[in-house]
């Protein structure tokens, strides 16, 4: 079986480091590329905090692109405070990294996403876990990407539960709900992976206590992540049990989707108050043959030994310089 080819789509916060660090330590993927998203931080420090991280992980080969930096009907992009209280500051709950040796590239996130495409059809999968707005306009410049590629597996949206930004509306949604409406209504092969089930998904202390035992600059600095995102979860939503792995689980899907179980349902997402941005079956589409699963169960255990195991070798291998 040949590897899958991953693009993660970041708006660089922490579990989306995660999902970065879980996707380069997968042997049964190849990262081909990080675009950048604005969401949890600005679109450019996404892109510095995606550079920082693939130094930490000794992965500086892996090219970065720099993506829109707002929502696809706005002019411009503010940092909501809950975002800041969530992922710190800078992104990364404060850890202080090395300024990178390298730039992001020239091309844009979409246009890497359309080159991507061409390039690896159905073996690449595009997993997003921030808002859907490189991933709207790269459909606009490809209307044929939905033959191309192998699938799209994203974080975001809430069909079984409540919404984590309004009682209804998933928060990397709500922030281009009319580019999530276009992709869902695309013929792309879409799998969400909402708050469904990645509040199922939880790291506690004792996990990143593992992670200081190893002992090296990327186990820290990871385990000083993640107490900082617990922490948060811990004082906001102590009902999850420690920190959602919200991007981490989507990446593990588009590599292995047996972590979870789907429902096939076609979507939509309301683009009116008062249900703005909430995730929801298209009752317009509810004849035809579906092109989105929806997860809505999940092998906690399975998961959480996988990804423990994966990132705690990646950490130990990050031992030389
Ligand atoms: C999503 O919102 C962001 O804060 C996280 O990185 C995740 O992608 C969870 O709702
Ligand atoms: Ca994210």
């Amino acid at each position: 079986m040949s590897k899958k080819k991953i693009i993660l789509d970041l708006d660089t916060g922490i579990d989306d480091s995660l999902a970065l660090a879980y996707v380069i330590a997968n042997p049964d993927a190849d990262l081909v590329g990080v675009t950048s998203e604005y969401g949890n931080v600005h679109v450019e420090l996404a892109a510095e905090n995606s550079l920082k991280i693939l130094e930490l992980l000794h992965h500086p080969e892996i090219p970065v692109f720099i993506g829109e930096s707002h929502a696809s009907t706005k002019d411009s992009f503010e940092v909501l405070p809950t975002s800041q209280r969530i992922h710190g500051i800078n992104g990364i709950g404060n850890i202080q990294l090395p300024t990178p040796k390298r730039q992001p590239e020239k091309t844009s996130a979409a246009d890497f996403m359309v080159e991507a495409a061409h390039q690896y059809g159905k073996d690449l999968i595009i997993v997003p876990t921030g808002p859907m707005t490189n991933l709207a306009l790269a459909l606009e410049k490809e209307p044929h990407l939905p033959d191309l590629i192998g699938g799209v597996t994203f974080m975001g949206g809430a069909l079984t539960v409540p919404g984590n930004i309004t009682p209804v509306a998933e928060a990397n949604i709500n922030q281009d709900p009319e580019a999530a409406n276009k992709v869902f209504h695309s013929r792309l092969p879409l799998t969400m992976i909402g708050l469904d089930v990645t509040h199922r998904a939880v790291l506690t202390k004792d996990d990143t206590a593992i992670w200081r035992m190893i002992g090296t600059p990327a186990a820290t600095n990871f385990a000083d992540m993640l107490d900082y995102y617990i922490d948060i979860y811990l004082a906001n939503q102590a009902y999850v049990g420690g920190c959602a792995l919200h991007d981490p689980l989507a990446a593990a899907v588009a590599i292995d989707p047996s972590f979870v179980t789907t429902i096939d349902l076609d979507l939509k997402v309301d683009l009116d108050e008062p249900y703005r941005a909430r995730t929801i079956g298209d009752e317009m589409r509810i004849h035809n043959k579906p092109h989105t699963k929806v997860a809505v169960n999940l092998d906690v255990p399975y998961f959480i030994g996988i990804f423990m195991k994966y990132l705690g070798k990646l950490f130990q291998n990050t031992k030389e310089n």
